[in-house]
C-alpha cells in the first residue's frame, strides 16, 4: 500500500537523517524541501536567487514559493507510488495545499520528531556536510563529532559546515519552528495517522519507532479507512 509520510521537527531533529533511512526500507523518494532549495541556490536557478537571503537568515520562504516547487514535485512519476516530506509542510496553509494536491494517493502519515533545544544546538554545531554530494554527518560515531573535518566516506568531498548552521541562524530557525511550525502539530494531531516520536533517541531505534508507526498506520487505513484522513 502506497503512504505518504510528512516529517514535521525542529532543525536538527534529526528529520533528514531518518527520511534517508524510511525512503531506503520502502522504495519511495524523499523529497527534501531543504534540499531542493540549497540545490537551487548552488545552481544559481531563478529560484535559487529568489531564496537565498531567507535561507541564509533562517527564515521561512513564502508558501506560494514552496507550495509550487511541491506541487511540481509530487507531480513527477516516481512521486506516484507514495513519498516521504522532510521539510513540508512547515505552515497550516502549505497543510492545507497538501491535503489538497494529495486528495485520493493514500493516506498522509504525520510524524513530529520532539528533541530538546540544547541536543538541537549541539547537534547543529557539530553537523558537517559533503561540499559535493550533500551527505550529512555528525551523528553517534561520526568523526565530525570529535575533529569537526573530514572528507566524505561516499565521495571523497570536502566536509564542510552549512551556511545556517551558525548560531545566530540557528536560534533564528528555532524561533521560526515554535511560531510557524508549531500550529501545524495541531493541525495533524487530531488524525489517527498522527504520531509524536522522541528523537532524544539513538539513531536506530528513532528509525525503529518510526517505522512501527508506519505499520501500525497503515494496518489502521487497511482494515477500514477511518485513518484515511
Ligand atoms: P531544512 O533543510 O529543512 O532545515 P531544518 O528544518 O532547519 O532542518 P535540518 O536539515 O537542519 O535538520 P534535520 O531535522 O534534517 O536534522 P539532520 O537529520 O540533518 O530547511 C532549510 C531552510 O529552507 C529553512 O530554514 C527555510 O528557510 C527553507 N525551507 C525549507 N522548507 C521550507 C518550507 N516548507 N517552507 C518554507 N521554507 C522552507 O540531523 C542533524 C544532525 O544530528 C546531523 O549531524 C545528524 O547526523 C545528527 N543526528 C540525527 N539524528 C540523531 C540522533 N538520533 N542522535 C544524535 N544525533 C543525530
Ligand atoms: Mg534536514
Amino acid at each position: 500500500m502506497s503512504f505518504n509520510l510528512v516529517m514535521i521537527g525542529p532543525p536538527g531533529a534529526g528529520k533528514g537523517t531518518q527520511a534517508d533511512r524510511v525512503c531506503r526500507a520502502y522504495g519511495i523518494p524523499k523529497i527534501s524541501t531543504g534540499d531542493i532549495l540549497r540545490e537551487a541556490v548552488h545552481d544559481g536557478t531563478s529560484l535559487g536567487r529568489q531564496v537565498k537571503e531567507t535561507i541564509a537568515t533562517g527564515s521561512l520562504v513564502s508558501d506560494e514559493i514552496m507550495i509550487g516547487v511541491v506541487r511540481e514535485r509530487l507531480g513527477r512519476p516516481d512521486a506516484r507510488r507514495g513519498f516521504i516530506l522532510d521539510g513540508f509542510p512547515r505552515t497550516v496553509t502549505q497543510a492545507k495545499a497538501l491535503d489538497e494536491m494529495i486528495d485520493g494517493r493514500g493516506p498522509i502519515i504525520a510524524i513530529v520528531m520532539s528533541v530538546p533545544e540544547p541536543e538541537l544546538v549541539r547537534r547543529l554545531g557539530v553537523r558537517r556536510v559533503c561540499a559535493d554530494c550533500g551527505t550529512t554527518y555528525g551523528g553517534p560515531g561520526s568523526v565530525t563529532e570529535s575533529s569537526g573535518a573530514g572528507r566524505c566516506t561516499r565521495c571523497g568531498g570536502l566536509l564542510v559546515q552549512r551556511d545556517d548552521d551558525n548560531i545566530d541562524v540557528i536560534r533564528q530557525r528555532l524561533r521560526v519552528f515554535t511560531e510557524a511550525t508549531e500550529p501545524l502539530v495541531r493541525y495533524y494531531e487530531g488524525r489517527p495517522t498522527f504520531a509524536s516520536i522522541n528523537g532524544l533517541q539513538p539513531p536506530d531505534k528513532v528509525t525503529a519507532d518510526l517505522r512501527a508507526h508506519i505499520e501500525t498506520a497503515l494496518a489502521m487505513s487497511r482494515a477500514g479507512g477511518r485513518a484515511e484522513a
